[in-house]
């Protein structure tokens, strides 16, 4: 499952794994060779961080606020996902699909650093870096991957234990994390958290329009983004909403799946018995130690 080791490479990242399953094989190369526009902007996450909310954000702020093509066409074909063929509905090949589209392009990628398309590091293309919680990805990856049955077992302590010993897709967490934290203040990188991102999105909103090298958005802009970007505006939009998409792809989906599922901040506290946190705390305390780090670093008090 470790495809980290075989890779060259580029910088001094904190570990090298990634667990990948088979099929990812033949994408890897793909990605990793990706030809990358000099104008292009990543979005590069670990799972259930944020991504898709990050998605739509950027999406609108690089294309003037479009709102009604943002209404037209789904997010997955607006900002396709390099990861997985497949997934876009109208081409069977993501990497030839993302080709068709007019730049700045935005594409979506959950590999670790090292594995990211090498360009992104020559030519220091611009990378928007979600982060969010390990325990609240915890629970939004167990519901995710039980509901579309992409993991065998049943329950969320058989889920933690499969986590912390990195037999999740793209599993290990903190390495993801900790990777592009380290380059949190490089040019060409925007770091942010879903905490963040939750506490004042109007915040990020504005920050990131400086990092694309767009003006600031008026106050009148700025709501009706915000509008447009809130959980429940979200959850009604079938083009923002990934659900539909998500079922019609991965068949094994249960019918009552549900991408957006809660939304907020400290889900764990409801879906974590006192003993699975404290588990994830020590194995998070025991990596991050390794790099004078703590969680409260990265996160703020949770
Ligand atoms: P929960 O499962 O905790 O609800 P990703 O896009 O990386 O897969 O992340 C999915 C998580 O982001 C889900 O978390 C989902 O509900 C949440 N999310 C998606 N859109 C959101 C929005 N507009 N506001 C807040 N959270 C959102």
């Amino acid at each position: 499952a470790a495809a980290g080791p075989n890779i060259p490479l580029q910088k001094d990242w904190s570990e090298t794994w990634c667990t990948l399953p088979q099929p990812f094989d033949t994408v890897l190369g793909e990605v990793l060779n990706y030809e990358v526009r000099p104008d292009d902007v990543f979005i590069v996450t670990f799972i259930k961080c944020g991504t898709t909310w990050m998605q739509e954000t950027a999406w609108l702020l690089l294309n003037n606020l479009d709102f009604a093509k943002s209404k037209e066409l789904p997010q997955t074909q607006r900002s396709p996902f390099l990861d997985f063929h497949g997934i876009v509905t109208t081409a069977p090949n993501v990497v030839e699909y993302s080709k068709t589209l007019t730049s700045p392009r935005l594409l979506k990628t959950h590999m670790p650093a090292n594995l990211v398309p090498r360009q992104i590091w020559q030519q220091k293309t611009k990378v928007i870096y979600v982060a969010r919680n390990c325990k609240d990805v915890v629970v939004s990856s167990y519901h995710f991957a039980k509901n579309l049955r992409l993991w065998a077992g049943d329950n969320i302590e058989d889920f933690v234990t499969d986590f912390l010993n990195d037999e999740i897709l793209y599993c290990n967490y903190w390495s993801h994390i900790v990777d592009f934290w380290k380059m949190r203040n490089e040019e060409h990188i925007f770091f942010v958290t879903y905490e963040e991102m939750k506490r004042n999105l109007g915040g990020v909103v504005q920050r990131l329009c400086d990092f694309l090298g767009r003006p600031q958005l008026s106050e009148e802009e700025l709501q009706k983004t915000l509008d447009h970007l809130s959980f429940n505006k979200m959850k009604d939009n079938d083009k923002a909403n990934i659900t539909t998409v998500l079922k019609q792809h991965i068949t094994t989906a249960n019918d009552d799946f549900q991408f957006m599922r809660r939304g907020i901040v400290g889900s764990f506290k409801d879906e974590l018995t006192p003993e699975l946190q404290a588990k994830i705390d020590n194995w998070s305390r025991d990596f991050l130690a390794k790099h004078g780090l703590t969680e409260e670093d990265i996160f703020g008090k949770l």
